[in-house]
C-alpha cells in the first residue's frame, strides 16, 4: 500500500502520478485540510495560480517547471474547462536583469515565447519577455484532482490531523509514506527542518471580466502581477507581497492599497467602473532555503523494525502549481522498485 500524507496541490499531484500508473486504488491520502477548505494552514487554495518565471534558476527548478508547464499545457488542451487551466498570454518584466541561464531554459519550451525590445519597456523595466503562460484557477483545481482521483482511480482519501510524527497510521502492508506537508514541515515537532520559513502573500480577489492577460513586475523588493482565474465568472488576482518568514493569517488595509496602487499603474485597464474588489486574502508560501526536497529516506517503524520508505516532497515555496507535477514525477521516480515489486495488478 502507499500512503500519501496532505492534500495539498503537491500531495495531489503526486497521488495523480501513482494512479496514471496504474496504483490508485492501493494510494491513500491522509490530511487535515481537504481541496474545499480554507485555513492559513493550507497555502494551495490561496494562489494565483500562474506559471511565471518567478522560480528559482537552479537545476531542479529548471527541470521541474519544464515537466509542470508540459502537464498543464496538455492538460489545458485535453480537459482545461473542467481542470479549470487555460493557456491565457503574458507579459513579465524585470526591474533588475534576471539570470540568463533561466530564461535561455525557458525561452525553449515556452509557447510563443519572445523577449519585449527595450524600446517598448515601461520606465525602469530592463528585460521583459511575452509568453502563452497557464493560468490555473486554484480551489477549483485543487476540486477537480480530487474528484478525478476518487471517482476514476479510486484513491481512499481520509480527514485527519496527526498529532505529531507518529507511525500509528500505518498499516501492517504500507511500503512507501509521501511527506508532502507544506509549512508543517517546519512545525511538526521531530520533523523540524529549519530550512524551512514561510513566506507571506497578501492578494486582492477582484471582478475584472474584461482583463483577459497575465501580467508581472519583478521588482527589487516588490512583486506586482495580475492573474485572470480561468472559469471563474471573470475574477482575477491582484498582488502582492512576498514576505520571507513572515506568518500572520491576518490582512492589512495598507497592502491591499499598495496592491491596487501597483496593479492599476501595470494594467491600466483595472482602472475602470467594471473592477470590483471582492475580498483580501493572506497566504503562506512553503519555502525552502535551496529550494523543495524532493528525496527518499529509508526508516525503521515500530518495535520490530519495519522498513518503510519515506519520500519528502515539502517546500515549493511559490511555485507549487507550475512545479508540482515535476516534483511528483520525481518523487515517484525516487521508489520505481519498490512499487514494481509491490506485486500488485494495475488497476487501470
Ligand atoms: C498568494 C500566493 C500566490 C501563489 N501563487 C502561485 C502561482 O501563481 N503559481 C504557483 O505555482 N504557486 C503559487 N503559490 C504557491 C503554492 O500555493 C504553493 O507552492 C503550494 O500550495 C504548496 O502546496 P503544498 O501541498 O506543499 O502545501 P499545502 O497546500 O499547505 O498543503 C499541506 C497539506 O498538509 C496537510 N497537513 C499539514 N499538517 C498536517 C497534520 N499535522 N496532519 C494532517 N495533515 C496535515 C494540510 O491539511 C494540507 O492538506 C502561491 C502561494 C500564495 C500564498
Ligand atoms: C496553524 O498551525 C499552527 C501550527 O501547527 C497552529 O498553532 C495554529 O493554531 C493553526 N492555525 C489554524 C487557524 O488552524
Ligand atoms: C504567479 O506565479 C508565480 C510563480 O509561480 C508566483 O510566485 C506568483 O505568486 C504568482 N502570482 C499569483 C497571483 O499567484
Ligand atoms: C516527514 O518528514 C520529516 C522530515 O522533514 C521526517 O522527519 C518525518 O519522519 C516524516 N514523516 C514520516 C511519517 O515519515
Ligand atoms: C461603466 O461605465 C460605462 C460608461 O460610463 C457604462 O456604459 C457602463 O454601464 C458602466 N458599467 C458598469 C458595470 O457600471
Amino acid at each position: 500500500m502507499l500512503i500519501l500524507l496532505r492534500a495539498g496541490v503537491i500531495g495531489l499531484n503526486v497521488a495523480l502520478v501513482l494512479a496514471e500508473k496504474g496504483y490508485g486504488r492501493h494510494t491513500t491520502v491522509i490530511a487535515e485540510h481537504l481541496p474545499g477548505d480554507t485555513s492559513i494552514n493550507y497555502t494551495s487554495p490561496w494562489a494565483g495560480a500562474n506559471f511565471s518565471a518567478i522560480s528559482a534558476s537552479d537545476p531542479n527548478a529548471l527541470r521541474w517547471d519544464k515537466l509542470g508547464y508540459m502537464h498543464l499545457l496538455s492538460l489545458a488542451a485535453k480537459d482545461g474547462k473542467n481542470a479549470f487551466v487555460k493557456e491565457t498570454p503574458s507579459v513579465e518584466y524585470w526591474d533588475e536583469l534576471p539570470s540568463r541561464e533561466k530564461i535561455d531554459s525557458m525561452a525553449a519550451y515556452l509557447k510563443d515565447f519572445k523577449e519585449i525590445a527595450t524600446q517598448d519597456l515601461p520606465a525602469g523595466v530592463a528585460f521583459g519577455i511575452k509568453f502563452t503562460t497557464i493560468t490555473i484557477n486554484a480551489p477549483m483545481h485543487l476540486l477537480y484532482l480530487l474528484r478525478k482521483l476518487t471517482q476514476e482511480y479510486g484513491v481512499q482519501v481520509i480527514r485527519k490531523k496527526l498529532p505529531r510524527v507518529s507511525s500509528g497510521y500505518l498499516s501492517k502492508d504500507t511500503k512507501v509514506v509521501f511527506n508532502c506537508t507544506g509549512n508543517a514541515a517546519k512545525e511538526l515537532p521531530g520533523v523540524q527542518d529549519s530550512k524551512c520559513f514561510p513566506t507571506r502573500g497578501q492578494i486582492l480577489l477582484a471582478r475584472a471580466s474584461h482583463v483577459q492577460q497575465n501580467i508581472m513586475r519583478h521588482g527589487k523588493d516588490y512583486e506586482t502581477y495580475v492573474i485572470p482565474r480561468p472559469y471563474s465568472n471573470g475574477n482575477v488576482i491582484l498582488g502582492g507581497f512576498m514576505q520571507k518568514n513572515v506568518g500572520t493569517p491576518d490582512t492589512f488595509g495598507e497592502e491591499s492599497e499598495s496592491i491596487l496602487t501597483r496593479t492599476t499603474d501595470l494594467l491600466p485597464a483595472l482602472n475602470s467602473n467594471e473592477t470590483e474588489v471582492l475580498g483580501a486574502f493572506a497566504g503562506l508560501r512553503p519555502s525552502r532555503e535551496g529550494g523543495a526536497r524532493v528525496a527518499r529516506e529509508n526508516v525503521q517503524v515500530g518495535d520490530a523494525g519495519r522498513r518503510v520508505v519515506v519520500v519528502h516532497n515539502y517546500g515549493a515555496g511559490g511555485t507549487g502549481y507550475q512545479a508540482g507535477y515535476g516534483m511528483a514525477v520525481e518523487a515517484v521516480n525516487t521508489v520505481t522498485e519498490e512499487i514494481n515489486a509491490l506485486d500488485i495488478q494495475s488497476h487501470l
